[in-house]
């Protein structure tokens, strides 16, 4: 009996206190910038945050998975089509920030098309790394298309992440479909499997794979070539000659939030210009969504990239991107070498 209202009673208080200053986030970009939002958050409002860090489509599972129970009060950060997803599942909430007039256009359509439950945080191209002391030892030249992935030089030497776990590779599996037409795309993918030597779990892994040698090739948001770069590894940063697909990275409020306050105060901050400095800082090298933000002098320049008009509706559907992902794991990835 007295065990039983000690146990009330100390999860009565745990939830107050959690009410009071706490916030819950699930960030899906790379953890040296989710430690940095968080700690800059915790410092600009006293709110302690209890941060987890997933890939965008991992988080997803997880919010549908506590869809009964809500953990988590925010998801910042990973690709906008588990995001839209969420939205149309209803696992995410509406919310109007004071702070959307300061938005790029792109940033409001997100949050337009999803019926303000997702806006856009962040934008960046899809591309390649590829490891140019290993093109030499493996005379593969300079790929420059999407087309030279296929190439059998490059058998075993090019990697990418998983779309069910990751934003990337699902952005790669639409950009390739709206480049090629959906018959042509998956056998695309399917000849590109020959030369996959790991479907990663996060989008990012590649590019770090390629600039420490273990794969010439890494399929990855060229921003996150970029940081290796930056730090002085071996790569080079392609964009695709056939054109490629872009992200709007985005934020949601997780439907049934217990500290919902707190959400909407970091969803508030999280848009800020100031806030937003925090990438580049953390070197990550996408666009920010608040236009009184630099936009980081690294940062690929979309303007220069060929870009296709990419459908964030339709593949950020629910229906359409259940369909995509069970064909890949149906069609792609178990197909022997
Ligand atoms: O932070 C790097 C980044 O590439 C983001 O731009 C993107 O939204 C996210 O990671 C995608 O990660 P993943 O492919 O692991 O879901």
């Amino acid at each position: 009996m007295l065990a039983g209202s000690m146990t009330a009673l100390s999860f009565l208080s745990a939830g107050a206190a959690r009410a009071q200053g706490q916030l819950v986030m699930y960030c899906s970009v790379q953890e040296e910038w989710c430690r940095a939002m968080t700690s800059a958050f915790e410092r600009d409002t006293g709110i302690k945050v209890s941060m987890t860090r997933k890939s965008s489509g991992e988080t997803f599972a997880q919010v549908k998975a506590e869809a009964s129970n809500p953990r988590g009060d925010i998801w910042w950060g990973g690709t906008g089509d588990p995001h839209m997803q969420a939205a149309e599942e209803g696992l995410t909430m509406e919310y109007s920030s004071p702070k959307m007039s300061e938005l790029q256009d792109w940033a409001v359509r997100q949050w337009e098309q999803s019926k303000k439950r997702t806006v856009g945080i962040y934008s960046g191209a899809l591309g390649f790394g590829y490891n140019t002391e290993l093109a030499k030892a493996n005379k593969i030249g300079e790929p420059k298309c999407w087309a030279d992935l296929l190439k059998p030089e490059l058998k075993d030497e090019v990697q990418v992440a998983d779309p069910n776990s990751s934003g990337t590779a699902y952005t790669l599996l639409a950009t390739i479909i709206q480049i090629m037409g959906e018959d042509k795309g998956f056998e695309y993918l399917k000849a590109l499997h020959k030369n996959v030597n790991q479907y990663t779990k996060s989008g990012a892994a590649p590019a770090k794979a390629a600039a420490l040698g273990e794969t010439t090739v890494g399929i990855a948001f060229m921003h996150d070539v970029v940081t290796m770069v930056v730090d002085k590894a071996p790569v080079k940063v392609v964009a695709p000659c056939e054109g490629t697909g872009y992200e709007i990275g985005s934020m949601s409020i997780i439907k049934g939030a217990k500290n919902l306050e707190n959400a909407k105060k970091f969803y508030d901050w999280a848009l800020t210009a100031d806030a937003q400095k925090l990438g580049a800082e953390a070197k990550s090298y996408q666009v920010p969504s608040n236009k009184n933000t630099p936009v980081p002098p690294q940062a690929p320049k979309l303007a220069d990239i060929k870009l296709i008009n990419f459908d964030f509706a339709k593949y950020g559907s629910s229906e359409e991107r259940k369909r995509l992902l069970s064909k890949w794991d149906n069609e792609v990835k178990n197909l022997p070498k």
